[in-house]
């Protein structure tokens, strides 16, 4: 079935960097602060580090342990591994379409990363301050994602980048570029954290953050947040399965899982800690407002902090966005490998053909997107514009029900045999607590998932 050689990631590290680099993204910095707001604060935190530890730890390894055992990309995995048994080769499909629906709209996000660092490049932030109204930021963000034209020549642009990387191969591309670029934003994430400390409404933000009021808990917010776990860690499509296949065969399968959910949730708890103080500083603003909280927040970090900074108040806004835009961009590259990988492995496609294909089509997908926030808002499917559409359907849906098959497949289906040599390195490293893992991905993890789409579809009475 494989034809050419797959590449390989040099180092350990950089193993561990690139798999957080496609984890660690505008999932822990927009989409979780956004849910955690919309979902009433601490309790959401709670049930979301459970569901990281219950639902995502245990699907994560599976991902990493069918992925290097088979060598291929995601949906011929399961062919590998299970040949002849074709239900199971939809694991793999699903994981295509969702990672390409999912592309489609992070992608726009991404752009909005791009315009905004553009904007602190021209000192646009500095400028907008001087106006003295307190809206303007949120004006800003308006005007520009309800755009037709801008919104959508950014968005362009973001792909075509993510292209360019794809195709440059495995190592070369993104391993380099996320050794580089992580440990820089956490860095940065670091200082913003302090400052964000020092505003006026730090201690009603944090109590927001880390005090749970466990009344706001209905079906709605337990899905968020197993929503919000799933696409943070990347887990669901079959992302980390493909990047497995490229992990050499000493690779610690529970130490990198563990590593990247580490540093994954740390992260976002960090722009938890970045964002809530400033939205409770500035007056009128909700920690309920969506997605603009953190394009409108932060600036106002910016301009409270550092405003009387000259040289701060130009830098810091530009490294930010510039670093966000990074970590976007691990994240696009690794959702594109996903099909890409697929469709030139399946199709026996040249790699530059197919990812030409893939980006071709999201271009497409994401400026439907995009207009659906504007120009063409009556376009809603279920209510919902298409760009809200395509973060619920794949969030809160796709990506945990990928997630659910594949649990089933990894503790049901492989042979235990293989899970042992996987997570031993064929005995040559120690994995603790193999009964309670077995158990975890046979029972809990499905389970847990089932009973979260029962509870919201109404069919249990929690
Ligand atoms: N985990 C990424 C983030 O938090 O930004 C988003 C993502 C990447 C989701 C890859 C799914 C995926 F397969």
């Amino acid at each position: 079935m494989e034809t050419k050689p797959r590449g390989k990631f040099a180092s350990k590290l950089g193993i561990i960097l690139a798999s957080a680099g496609s984890a660690v993204g505008l999932g822990n910095i927009w989409r979780f602060p956004t849910e955690t707001g919309e979902n009433g604060g601490a309790a959401f935190l709670l049930i979301y580090i459970c569901c990281i530890l219950l639902l995502g730890l245990p699907v994560m390894l599976s991902e990493f342990m069918i992925g290097r055992h088979a060598h291929a990309n995601a949906a011929t995995a399961f062919e590998k591994l299970a040949p002849g048994k074709k239900q199971w080769h939809w694991i793999g499909r699903l994981g295509v379409v969702t990672g390409t629906m999912i592309l489609s709209f992070y992608n726009v996000v991404a752009g909005w990363t791009a315009n905004y660092s553009v904007c602190a490049l021209g000192n646009g932030f500095n400028r907008m301050s001087e106006s003295g109204d307190p809206k303007v930021f949120t004006d800003y963000f308006n005007s520009f994602v309800t755009g037709t034209y801008e919104p959508v020549a950014y968005l362009i642009g973001f792909m075509l980048l993510t292209h360019i990387i794809v195709v440059l191969g495995v190592e070369k591309g993104i391993e380099r570029f996320s050794k580089l670029m992580m440990p820089l934003l956490f860095i940065l994430l670091l200082v913003l954290a302090g400052c964000a400390l020092t505003m006026e409404g730090a201690a009603e933000g944090l109590r927001f953050l880390f005090q749970p009021d466990f009344s706001k808990i209905d079906p709605g917010v337990v899905l968020s947040a197993m929503g919000q776990a799933f696409f943070s860690l990347s887990l669901g499509i079959g992302c980390l399965c493909t990047y497995a296949s490229y992990f050499k065969e000493d690779v610690n399968l529970g130490k990198t899982a563990f590593s990247v959910a580490g540093i994954d949730t740390m992260v976002a708890v960090i722009a938890g800690i970045i964002i809530f103080p400033a939205v409770f500083s500035v007056p009128g603003m909700e920690p309920t407002e969506g997605p603009k909280l953190v394009f409108v927040a932060l600036p106002h970090i910016f301009k409270d902090v550092f405003g009387g900074l000259p040289l701060l108040s130009y830098l810091v806004p530009f490294l930010f966005y510039f670093l966000l835009v990074l970590a976007s961009l691990t994240s696009t590259i690794s959702m594109h490998e996903v099909i890409t990988a697929y469709i030139s492995e399946v199709h026996h496609l040249s790699r530059k053909a197919a990812a030409t294909l893939v980006t071709t089509i999201c271009i497409v997908l994401s400026t439907l997107c995009s207009l659906s926030l504007g120009a063409g808002s009556e376009w809603t499917i279920g209510g919902m514009m298409l760009f809200d559409f395509f973060d619920y359907a794949t969030a809160k849906w796709m990506l945990p029900v990928g997630g659910f098959f594949i649990a089933i497949f990894a503790g049901w289906f492989l042979n235990r045999q293989i899970l042992w040599d996987e997570l031993t390195n064929k005995g040559s490293i120690r994995f603790y607590g193999f009964k309670a893992f077995l158990f975890l991905l046979r029972f809990v993890a499905p389970l847990g998932i089932l009973l979260i789409f029962l509870n919201e579809l109404g069919w249990l009475a929690f």
